[in-house]
């Protein structure tokens, strides 16, 4: 029987199916640029605000009533579930995640737990919640990707050029491959938890996986990478790969096990298509377009529209998310004018 939710245009459109008009919807659009999510967030912090299911049910909900986006993404963090195992660790405001005890050695790496589901309890209830509450919008789930969250362990916090992170990977490729191990085990449960619960597509972020050649990707990425998105594969869930800067690794994150892979605003969404070999593309506006007059951010929007006709299924979003300053009716006026726009 065909259901709505299975039908919606965001799940048709990352199957490779030709959805009613281009699905829309945009990363970190929950949270950060909403004056209603700044009200509920007033003195309550992101760390608390993720851990409490009322709260992670309104803040996911908020932008999904504000600009009816084709999906909803669960509001959480990557650093999440370490957090949740018990690793000492903070989301400090305008920073992001702060690790107190970096992970250096084999014994760093061993303390870390293993994650079940007993230790995310609020997740399963805010999942199921949600999508009782989002009916025919589907809900992503998501996790951090394995090279992603390792810099943030590692580093101790965030990094413009990840040297500790890369230092590990090839100086000492034993603590590397059990880092990787532990993370990927993680990150693999994580998605299980939200999928579980009724999360209908998932979205692994490699965020800084841009930093990588495409042979270290290739050799001391990809695997973990590959394992993570493995260990999903058999629900019917599409599943996102997105990383910044990643123009060059865009085929291998395709080959990782990705049925949708996303483009930031570097690479021109044509390139994008050619490299992900028949996979559906998600991306990928400039987000510092949404400052411009809307007349200019729109005609660059019907680009990247005509752009994604060329590939299997296209799911239209900005090349990485939603900037703080972002007016939120400019995304109203995107949303609309992606949905006008593509109606068939
Ligand atoms: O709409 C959404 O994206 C909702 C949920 C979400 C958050 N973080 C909430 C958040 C998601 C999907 C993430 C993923 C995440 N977190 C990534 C991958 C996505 C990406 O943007 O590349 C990364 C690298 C992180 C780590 C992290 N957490 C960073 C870099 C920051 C920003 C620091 C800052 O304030 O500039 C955070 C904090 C964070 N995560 C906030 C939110 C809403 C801001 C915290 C606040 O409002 O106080």
């Amino acid at each position: 029987m065909p259901s709505p939710l299975h039908d919606a245009p965001f799940l048709r459109a990352a199957r490779g199916e030709q959805p009613s008009h281009t699905p829309v919807w945009f990363m970190r659009q929950a949270g950060r640029s909403l004056p209603e999510y700044r009200r509920l967030r007033e003195g309550i912090t992101m760390l608390e605000s993720c851990m409490r299911p009322d709260l992670v049910v309104e803040i996911t909900l908020q932008p999904v009533r504000r600009y009816g986006v084709d999906a909803a993404i669960f509001f959480s963090d990557i650093v999440l579930p370490l957090k949740a195992v018990g690793v000492d660790l903070d989301i400090k405001p305008g920073v992001g995640p702060v690790v107190a005890e970096p992970v250096r050695t084999l014994a760093d790496v061993a303390a870390i737990p293993d994650l079940t589901p007993e230790h995310v309890d609020f997740v399963t209830e805010s999942v199921r919640t949600l999508v009782g509450e989002l009916g025919a919008t589907p809900l992503i789930g998501f996790a951090g990707a394995p090279f992603t969250v390792a810099s943030y362990l590692v580093e101790g916090g965030p990094s413009k050029d990840h040297a500790r992170t890369k230092a590990m990977m090839l100086g000492a490729p034993e603590v590397w491959a059990a880092l990787m191990d532990k993370i990927a085990g993680i990150s693999a449960a994580y998605l299980e938890v939200q999928i579980a619960a009724g999360a209908s597509a998932v979205q692994l972020f490699d965020s800084w996986a841009g930093a990588l050649s495409p042979s270290d990707y290739a050799a001391s990425v990809m695997p973990w990478s590959a394992r993570v998105l493995q260990a999903v594969a058999a629900h019917d869930v599409p599943r996102i790969h997105f990383g910044v800067g990643t123009g060059e690794l865009l085929g291998l994150m395709g080959e990782a096990g990705a049925d949708v892979v996303g483009v930031d605003w570097r690479v021109p969404l044509a390139d994008g298509i050619a490299r992900v070999g028949g996979r559906a593309v998600q991306g990928n506006l400039d987000p510092t377009l949404v400052f411009t007059p809307t007349e200019v951010m729109l005609a660059r929007a019907a680009e990247v529209l005509r752009a994604g006709e060329q590939a299997s299924g296209h799911v239209f979003n900005l090349g990485h998310g939603v900037l703080p300053d972002t007016d939120p009716d400019q995304l109203a006026r995107l949303t609309d004018f992606v949905h006008e726009t593509s109606a068939r």
